[in-house]
Order: structure tokens, then C-alpha cells, then sequence
């Protein structure tokens, strides 16, 4: 219970045009933490959706879904973010300070860590993902490639219990895929899960312990 996410027959309908389009009926899944598991399927198959509702940005109509022994229903945005990194599939849509250095210390002096320690921090990241060039730049001109690793050291910076990482090679050339590479292996060498979203074979050959396909009409 307390090392799983559990997602117990949930459902979930999109209203479109005032008609439903279902993408879970009762759907169960559990996942381990300290295990990577890849998520696959075809355009449109549910797969983003799946990350939004354990993140508690959308809710199941029905079920439940445990985050490490906790209900999803009974926590905010913000307690879910505590434990779930998620690094979003459009990843500029969680970029939103004045400059790179700035987007990378929020999350720690918003907790209250002393803007010093934040900063020693965001200077590893800076150093791991290859920012130093951009470090002062305004998130929104960076290229698609550095605002991803951004979004993901921004992520990293608050020491996350799990991971959610939805298509996280996409846009990446491949030397910095190697560099994501290693950065998900220390962080499995450390016991953190997680749920990657991808289609990128030889990326999912290389880290997934499990691969999970959707599919299937409802
Ligand atoms: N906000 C929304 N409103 C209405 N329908 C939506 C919304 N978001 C997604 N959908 C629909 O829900 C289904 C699942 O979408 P989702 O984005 O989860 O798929 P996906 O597996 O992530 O696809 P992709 O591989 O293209 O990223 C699709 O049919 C999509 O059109
Ligand atoms: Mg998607």
C-alpha cells in the first residue's frame, strides 16, 4: 500500500460538443514504486489523460486512486505535486518565471528554503542539463528541447517521492536523450518510480522494467 499507486476501477468521460467520449471504464492499474513503467498506446488512446487524473488535475467519475497509501480524493493540488513530479507533454505550459534560474528556485523558496540553498541547487541542475547558456533567459524563448529539460530539472529540484514523465524524449536530440538517460538511472539507483509516457523503443528498452499498452475501444 504505502510503495504503490493504486487506481482502482476508474472511470473518466471528456464532454465534447455536449457529447461523452469515454476513456476509462473501470479501468486498474498498480504501480510500484521504485519500477519504471512505461505507458504506450495510440494517438488519443488516454494516455495523458491517465498522468491528469493521478495528479489530481482532473477526477475520476468513479473509483479511487491511492497515492502511496493516501486517497487523491482527499488531497489538493499541491499535496499531490509534494509527492508526484510531473513533467507535462507540452512542458512550456508549466514554465512561468521571469528566467531560468527563477523557475528553478521557486519551488524550493516557495517551501521556505533559504534562497542560497535553493540556488547552490539550481546551479547543479543548470550544470546537469546543460542550461548554462539560457540560465538568464525568459522560459518562453527557450528551444523546445531546453524547455523540457528545464521543466524536468524544475521538477527534480523538490526532490519528488515518484516520477510522471509524459513523451520526455520528444524534442530532445541524442546526446541530450543520454544525458535524460542517465539522469532517470541515478534516480532509479535511488528507488524513485516512475510512469514514462513514450513511443520511443529504444528508450523504452533501455529503462522499463514493465510496459503498459491502452488501447482497445471502449
Ligand atoms: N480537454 C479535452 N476535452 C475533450 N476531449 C479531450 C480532452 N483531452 C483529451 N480529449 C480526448 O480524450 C482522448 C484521450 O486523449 P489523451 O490526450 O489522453 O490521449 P493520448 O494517449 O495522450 O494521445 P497522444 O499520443 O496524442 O498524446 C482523445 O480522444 C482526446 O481527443
Ligand atoms: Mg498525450
Amino acid at each position: 500500500m504505502k510503495d504503490k499507486i493504486i487506481i482502482d476501477k476508474i472511470s473518466f468521460s471528456y464532454i465534447n460538443h455536449n457529447k461523452e467520449v469515454k476513456v476509462f471504464d473501470k479501468f486498474s492499474l498498480i504501480l510500484n514504486n521504485g519500477e519504471v513503467t512505461f505507458l504506450t498506446g495510440k494517438n488519443g488512446s488516454g494516455k495523458t489523460t491517465l498522468t491528469k487524473l493521478i495528479m489530481g488535475i482532473i477526477k475520476p467519475t468513479s473509483g479511487s486512486i491511492k497515492l502511496f497509501g493516501s486517497d487523491t480524493s482527499d488531497m489538493n493540488l499541491g499535496q499531490i505535486g509534494q509527492i508526484i513530479g510531473y513533467v507535462f507533454q507540452y512542458p512550456e505550459r508549466q514554465l512561468f518565471a521571469p528566467s531560468v534560474m527563477e523557475q528553478l528556485i521557486f519551488p524550493l523558496t516557495f517551501k521556505g528554503v533559504s534562497k542560497e540553498e535553493a540556488v547552490e541547487k539550481a546551479e547543479e541542475m543548470i550544470k546537469l542539463f546543460q542550461l548554462t547558456k539560457v540560465r538568464n533567459s525568459y522560459p518562453y524563448f527557450l528551444s523546445y528541447g531546453e524547455k523540457r529539460r528545464l521543466a524536468l530539472a524544475s521538477v527534480l529540484m523538490s526532490n519528488p517521492k515518484y516520477l510522471i514523465l509524459d513523451e520526455p524524449t520528444t524534442s530532445l536530440d541524442k546526446e541530450r536523450i543520454l544525458v535524460l538517460s542517465e539522469v532517470l538511472n541515478s534516480l532509479k539507483a535511488k528507488k524513485i518510480g516512475m510512469l514514462i509516457v513514450s513511443h520511443n523503443n529504444d528508450f523504452i528498452k533501455s529503462h522499463g522494467d514493465r510496459i503498459i499498452e491502452l488501447g482497445g475501444d471502449l
